[in-house]
């Protein structure tokens, strides 16, 4: 198989983040505290294996992640959220150059919203509930919610949702363009997988320099996102796998793509 996934899930009974290769999860355990850390090192392992075209993120049916640990938040100072550089670490599920499905079922608030928006695509089952509650605690979302939310649901949503801390449904996700399906809650990581499994058999180079430009829309202007998207696409001609594949279409034959 040429996906992965990691388990995480911020409300269990049972903090697992962990990976694996098929559906009955025996991921590594990893502390409530610190399920970034797990994420993180599972992300870094994945990079690195050559055999792994995509990774499926995902929780439990009750929740993908309720957000930061608020009890452990609690005594938190501001000298220590600065010089902890507290939330950095989630910077890693952003920098990943392989494509990054979230399958979000039941709730997604705070920073699990956020994580969700950190992945490429969104899958949602139909239970699943997003929301930016952080303002109900005292506090402001830190890692994406006003900044993500924003850029893709447009400003008059991203304000309701961060000022009220009101969830949305799967299907008002959907309708946004947070989520890109809704599917029923015990199909959804068999959509993601499969997902995960069409884009894999595309060239992993050219899918990492179309996801590349993809995000520059979201991080430059247009028109320098245009010369970046074309200069990208020039250089599509200097890999093997463009010329396989326009010759593979020629040849009316399925590409074999050796992601050079
Ligand atoms: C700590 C949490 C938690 C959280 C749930 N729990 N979310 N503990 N931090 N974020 C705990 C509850 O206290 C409870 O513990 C147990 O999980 C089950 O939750 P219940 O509330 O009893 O379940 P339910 O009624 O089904 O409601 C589920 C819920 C609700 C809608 C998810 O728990 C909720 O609103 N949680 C808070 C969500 C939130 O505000 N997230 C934003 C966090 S701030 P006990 O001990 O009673 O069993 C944030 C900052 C951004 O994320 C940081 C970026 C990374």
């Amino acid at each position: 198989s040429n996906w992965e996934f990691i388990k995480t899930d911020v409300t269990g009974e049972k903090k697992n983040v962990g990976r694996d290769h098929t559906e009955s999860s025996q991921g590594t355990e990893c502390p409530l505290q610190r399920p970034h850390e797990g994420i993180s090192t599972a992300l870094q392992q994945f990079s690195k294996d050559k055999s792994i075209a995509a990774i499926v993120l995902t929780g439990s049916e009750k929740a993908f992640a309720a957000g930061a640990d608020i009890k452990e938040m609690v005594g938190n100072t501001y000298s220590q959220c600065i010089q902890g550089n507290f939330l950095n670490d989630w910077v890693e599920v952003a920098r990943t150059q392989k494509p990054i499905i979230a399958a979000v079922n039941g709730y997604a608030l705070g920073g699990g919203c956020e994580l969700a928006m950190m992945c490429d695509i969104i899958y949602a089952g139909d239970k699943a509930k997003f929301g930016q509650p952080e303002i109900a605690l005292g506090t402001i979302p830190g890692a994406g919610g006003t900044q993500r939310l924003t850029r893709v649901v447009g400003k008059s949503k991203a304000m309701e949702m961060c000022l009220t801390g009101n969830m949305i449904s799967a299907q008002e996700a959907e309708k946004l363009g947070l989520a890109s399906k809704v599917v029923p809650a015990d199909q959804l990581l068999a959509e993601a997988i499969k997902l995960a499994e069409k884009i894999g058999t595309h060239s992993s180079l050219i899918v990492q320099l179309c996801k590349e430009s993809v995000n520059t829309a979201y991080e430059t202007t247009l028109q320098e996102g245009l010369k970046f998207e074309r200069r990208t696409f020039h250089a599509t001609f200097s890999t093997a796998d463009r010329k396989e594949g326009m010759t593979a279409f020629a040849e009316k034959r399925p590409a074999n793509f050796t992601n050079e």
